[in-house]
């Protein structure tokens, strides 16, 4: 079986978030345990690092038409990690600062897009079943289902979309559907929705499966409060909507070979507690071991429910707990926690930068980690601090909701704490909660088990979407027609 995934950023070679965690992890999980072959297809940002791009071939170079412009298009292929990568080259495209943020993101979409379709043929590789992930490459489905509808080379290609995060959807002014498309009228409907364009619709109409990254997110986005304005649309590919949680890399990430912290450690608070030490150490907090360390590690956006972090940082400095945050984004939390940091110099300590070092550093060292989302598709952080014995404090949402469980003093169940209501006291009276079984020992304990006991390795998840592509191509060779 050949799958080829689509999407827009990956690991090692671009990032702004998780998607290019999972891209960067879980191709090779797939195709070591379940014999399929995975390649990925990517495009060729001018900041992928130059080692890499030494070592890529040049495959081919086509002409890709993007509206009345015939665009260049090189066809890179990289050999890494046992995997083959493929790279669409046009540096008019994407030799920029940044991956998105640029007027012209739908047409850089649109050409990437369109250059996958034409480079296949080209590389005489025929996948089949083409994984597209978020709006990025969410025209891929639509474009086969339009100008590749009578291609034979398509012809028993499957698709399988994945929402990442519905949040963002493509949403472009209508003359995209004159000016960058070219499709005829009649497909003007699949790829409309409330007067603009909106690519990520186009997916889920034409996709033959459409997936996201937790079962909880795939319910919650079929709701009004979470869908979008896309809920009706889901509702009804509720048939072919799946939810399979993200995992982790546990090679990549593993506190007990992790040359990336202070102290390695596995299954040991008093091993682990040397991390703390050091972290204080380096970042200027009050050196105490007994102290309880908070962690937040994130985008600074308002999903991550930062607000409700906001809204009680006074009366969480008023505790004897110390807090450390690691992140970039918005202006308005940046301004924020950095004045904490300077009002509270001996409990608050941040950190508005992405450091990766320094950020496994905070998992390994922290006892808690704070991760409060309005709405979280699955998370990852979460997954980090489980795998470094870290407890999480989460909302009960999306992915959140799904792997994260709440500690029960009476049975002794659960690996962290949670609460449901968006709401920044039901929050910090979790903390609380939280920081009463820190100071129970024999609670304490049973909960730090439970989190050893925890895996969110690829394996089950690696297996759940093989078993997915058998299906779709059962399916296909069985001539039913799914869309
Ligand atoms: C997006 C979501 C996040 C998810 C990640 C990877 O960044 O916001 O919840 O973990 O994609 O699927």
């Amino acid at each position: 079986m050949n799958v080829l995934f689509v999407a827009s950023e990956c690991v090692p070679f671009s990032k702004t978030g998780g998607l290019a965690d999972v891209i960067g992890s879980l191709p090779s999980s797939i195709a070591k345990q379940h014999n399929v072959d995975i390649r990925i297809m990517l495009p060729l940002y001018g900041s992928i690092p130059d080692h890499f791009k030494k070592e890529m071939k040049l495959k081919d170079v086509i002409v890709v038409s993007v509206s009345w412009r015939r665009q260049y298009c090189g066809i890179f292929e990289l050999h890494y990690n046992g995997l083959t990568y493929y790279f669409i080259d046009n540096e008019y495209y994407f030799k920029r600062d940044d991956l998105y943020g640029y007027y012209d993101d739908a047409e850089r979409f649109t050409f990437f897009s369109h250059a996958v379709l034409a480079a296949l043929p080209v590389l005489s590789y025929q996948p089949d079943i083409i994984h597209c992930h978020d709006w990025q490459t969410a025209l891929i489905p639509t474009y086969l289902k339009t100008t590749y509808a009578g291609d034979l080379f398509y012809k028993e290609v499957q698709t399988v979309f994945t929402i990442h995060n519905l949040k963002y959807q493509g949403i472009f002014s209508p003359d995209v559907f004159q000016e960058l498309l070219h499709f005829s009228d009649e497909h003007y409907a699949g790829l409309e929705f409330n007067g603009a364009i909106n690519f990520m619709k186009g997916a889920i109409v034409h996709s033959h499966l459409v997936t996201t990254v937790s079962k909880s997110y795939a319910n919650e986005i079929q709701t009004e409060y979470y869908g979008e304005g896309l809920q009706y649309l889901l509702q009804d590919r509720g048939e072919s909507l799946i939810g399979i949680v993200n995992g982790i890399d546990y090679n990549d990430y593993n506190p007990a070979t992790d040359e990336r912290i202070p102290h390695n450690y596995q299954h040991s608070e008093l091993e682990k507690v040397k991390n703390k030490i050091a972290l204080q150490e380096m970042v200027g907090l009050p050196v105490r071991e007994d102290v309880p360390l908070f962690a937040v590690i994130t985008r600074l956006v308002e999903q991550k429910g930062l607000p409700l972090i906001q809204h009680v940082m006074d009366e969480l400095a008023g505790k004897d707990i110390q807090f450390i945050l690691l992140g970039t984004g918005d202006a308005e939390f940046e301004h924020f926690f950095k004045e904490m940091g300077y009002r509270y110099p001996e409990k608050v300590s941040v950190h508005i930068t992405f450091q990766e070092s320094l950020a496994r550093t905070i998992y390994a060292a922290s006892d808690f980690f704070l991760m409060p989302s309005r709405f979280e598709p699955c998370g990852i952080g979460q997954l980090l601090a489980l795998r470094y014995e870290t407890v999480p404090i989460v909302r009960e949402t999306g992915g959140l909701q799904d792997t994260v469980h709440s500690y029960n003093k009476y049975d002794q169940t659960g690996n962290g704490f949670t609460f449901a209501n968006y709401n920044a006291h039901d929050m910090l009276y979790t903390i609380e909660r939280a920081l009463a079984i820190y100071r129970e020992k024999e609670h304490w304990n049973a909960l730090l088990n439970n989190i050893y006991q925890t895996n969110f390795s690829w394996d089950h998840s690696a297996k759940r979407y093989s078993d997915m592509y058998k299906q779709l191509s059962y399916i296909k060779r069985s001539g039913v027609h799914l869309v």
